[in-house]
């Protein structure tokens, strides 16, 4: 180990958002640099063949690897405390490739159903057509997946706080369950942030990220990542990235990086204005429920509070009234917008049952709290007092 790289292990948090993985080019520049580059050339041909062989380690492709993708990895492999961390060209790839790596037919995936609509679908529909048998539990009940994982299991994946309903699952517990059936825990922890919950702390495998949500944190781009062990990352996750091709571009990972910097600033406000807006809405009288995993109130906060050091961004609201009284409290905002994106620096208020979670049926949607008044508020970096009179004022008026 060189000296950077021993004075990088003692670095604190803030420190290794800003400067982990930095690698200067010969021109010293200050800002990492953008390697817009498909390819690489070789001096020889030789060179090339030794390359492919894996006798040299060096750049051959950008589906493979990219020297500004690579500092994004590794800023964030470093924050995450994983050995090896892959990026990938949206959340959602990054949720396919870390599954689609290493399954087969015949395998089992039990995996919860408070999922964000497209991984559910992955689990519900795209794997069982490659023959791989999973199994969905409805609730974060230990008894449930206790039931689910009594036979041998390839994964396990679940999402903690989940998206729309904030449902709170015990990584801990449901971790040991499943490396007791031979499986390998995913843990989609988008809404928590590498700051806010620590997976492979609490016994998880594999993490994966939408860097879209609050990594970017300015609507600027998609991407996304999966960290874990070297011989998962590097093995059975790169050789199917490289043959796949679902690979972040150098462009998203450089505005990633500039992302990075500010996380831990920006999740602090992000926090803090969650918590004041969610508390003053559980003071009015007109809502059916206000949800939000920082509330005494909230029916997990205990277990919230044993594995997450804060609550994150977003903050549901139940009004009374159905999908009528959402869309009219929707339509009455001024300052926040509607979109179903989040973590986003701009506060962005959606309405899952007819956007991100409109293909399930009905039963399944009331199984996840998911009622038509449910409206999800990401809350972002405004003056917290303007977005409070802003969603009050628009509640007034619906
Ligand atoms: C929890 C969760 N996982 C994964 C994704 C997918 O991320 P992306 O939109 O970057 O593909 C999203 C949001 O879209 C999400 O909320």
């Amino acid at each position: 180990m060189d000296g950077d790289a021993r004075k990088e292990t003692s670095w604190r948090p803030q420190t290794r958002l800003v400067r982990g993985g930095l690698q200067r080019s010969a021109f010293c520049e200050t800002s990492e640099a953008i390697y817009a580059t498909s390819g690489f050339v070789y001096d020889a041909a030789e060179d090339a063949e030794d390359a492919f062989a894996n006798r040299v380690d060096r750049y051959i492709y950008s589906r493979y690897d990219n020297p500004t993708v690579g500092m994004f990895e590794e800023r964030l492999r470093s924050i995450e405390g994983a050995e090896a961390c892959r990026a990938t060209a949206s959340g959602m790839a990054a949720v396919f490739a870390s599954l689609a790596c290493m399954v087969e037919t015949g395998d089992h995936v039990v995996g919860a159903r408070a999922l964000f609509g497209s991984c559910l679908y992955i689990l519900t529909d795209i794997l069982p057509r490659l023959g791989v048998e999973t199994t969905i539990v409805d609730s974060p009940d230990l008894d449930a997946w206790k039931a689910a994982l009594d036979r041998p299991t390839r994964a396990v994946f679940l999402e903690s706080p989940s998206n729309p309903g904030l449902d709170i699952f015990d990584i801990r517990a449901i971790s040991a369950m499943a490396h007791d059936a031979g499986a390998m825990v995913i843990v989609d922890n988008v809404f928590a942030t590498p700051l806010l919950q620590r997976p492979l702390e609490l016994g998880a495998d594999i993490v994966v990220y939408s860097a879209t949500k609050h990594i970017d944190g300015q609507g600027r781009c998609l991407g996304g990542a999966v960290l874990g062990s070297e011989a998962y990352c590097m093995d059975t996750l790169k050789t199917f990235m490289r043959h796949t091709g679902p690979s972040m571009s150098p462009f998203n990972a450089w505005v990633l990086l500039k992302g990075l910097e500010t996380l831990q600033l920006r999740l602090r406000q992000h926090c803090a204005s969650a918590l004041d807006i969610a508390t003053a809405l559980s003071q009015r009288g007109d809502l059916v429920r206000v949800l939000y995993p920082g509330l005494e109130s909230h029916p997990q906060h205990a277990l919230a509070r044993s594995q997450m050091s804060d609550f994150g961004s977003v903050v549901v609201i139940d009004v009374d009234g159905g999908k009528e009284r959402a869309f009219r409290f929707m339509n009455a905002l001024d300052l926040v917008d509607i979109s179903n994106n989040l973590g986003d620096a701009k506060s962005l208020a959606t309405h899952p049952a007819t956007t991100t979670h409109q293909r399930l049926s009905p039963e399944e949607r009331e199984s996840l709290g998911i009622t038509d008044g449910l409206v999800r508020l990401s809350i972002g970096l405004e003056d917290p007092r303007d977005l409070l009179e802003d969603i009050a004022d628009a509640l007034d008026g619906a």
